[in-house]
């Protein structure tokens, strides 16, 4: 067990991660400052019971500079601090976007890491009210997470799995990938297809209420158990489906899927996805 404590700045604290993160990191021993510099955020920092300190101060002493901002942000917020960091601080994005594309400013002595939350499992053994309420994770219910260093230097890795461990608490693992993999698994596995399959479903829902005219109470109950045993069968195996269910699949493969999907995963479908995410014509690096 990690019982290190380090110095550690959270810039953006008042954001949706910013107010995560710290809402954790006040539970811990780790000395940390907060920065904000939106009125509103402010005011959210503030009503926690956390005080603000300004950036460049918070910035010069850190061990680990965790970057709660939006991703466009990352660019110019990196060009203001990183040069006002101490030699051998990390600066730890939460998605490996920006990084990925080469739009943070970087420093030889300063290492870059990233670091993203896996969110509770939905095989997760759950034990209480309060784990099954928390989906997004970081409050009760166990998680994993992603992280990456570019450092070989195993220092670095220890503060950043601590920070991890911190900031997404509690954390079961921390895997450790490269920051291209982490752009592969966030956004191509998880937002590009997974997140897409579950708004897929709501718009089915939708559609099966109101264009067919089912009782959406019997909709939503039969769509809710189903995905269960969809995501049970299909990731885990635990139930075949029948053989009537995997004639309808077909049936519907053929008429969602388009035959050359598989191209998401290539580099250049990546960086194609990224550069529209992040607003950019083409990718930088
Ligand atoms: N929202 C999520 O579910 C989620 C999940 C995982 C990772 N992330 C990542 O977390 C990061 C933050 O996303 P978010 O959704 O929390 O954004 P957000 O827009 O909710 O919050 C960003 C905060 O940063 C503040 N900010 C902007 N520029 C600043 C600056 N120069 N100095 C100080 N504060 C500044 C804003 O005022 C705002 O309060 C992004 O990299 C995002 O990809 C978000």
């Amino acid at each position: 067990m990690i019982t290190e404590t380090h110095t550690i700045a959270v810039i953006g604290a008042g954001g949706k991660m910013g107010m995560r993160v710290s809402d954790n990191l006040a539970k811990s021993a780790h000395t940390v400052s907060y920065v904000e510099n939106s009125p509103a955020g402010r005011e959210r920092t503030l009503a926690a019971g956390r005080d603000l300190t300004d950036a460049a101060t918070a910035v010069a002493d850190a061990d680990i500079v965790v970057l709660a901002v939006p991703d466009l942000a990352l660019g110019p917020v990196t060009a203001e601090l990183v040069p006002l960091m101490k030699s051998g601080a990390i600066v730890l994005t939460l998605d490996p976007a920006a990084a990925y594309a080469g739009l943070l400013t970087t420093r030889d002595d300063v290492v870059q890491a990233v670091a993203h939350p896996c969110h509770p499992s939905i095989f997760l053994q759950r034990q209480s009210p309060a784990e099954w309420a928390d989906t997004f994770g970081g409050i009760a219910a166990p998680q994993d997470a992603i992280a990456a260093v570019e450092s070989d230097d195993e220092t670095h890795r220890q503060i950043v799995e601590t920070t991890v461990r911190a900031i997404y608490a509690p954390v079961v693992d921390v895997h450790w990938v490269t920051v291209k993999q982490l752009a592969q698994l966030e956004p191509t596995l998880v937002e590009t297809v997974a997140c897409m399959v579950g708004a897929l479903l709501a718009e089915a829902l939708h559609e099966t209420v109101h264009t067919m005219g089912v009782p959406e109470d019997a909709a939503r109950s039969i769509l809710y158990g189903h995905v269960q045993v969809a995501l049970a069968n299909g990731l885990r195996g635990d139930n075949p489906f029948s053989d009537a269910c995997l004639i309808a699949m077909d049936y519907g493969r053929e008429s969602i899927i388009k035959e050359d999907w598989k191209k998401i995963f290539r580099d250049d479908e990546l960086d194609r996805n990224l550069a529209r995410m992040l607003h950019l014509d083409s990718m930088g690096r």
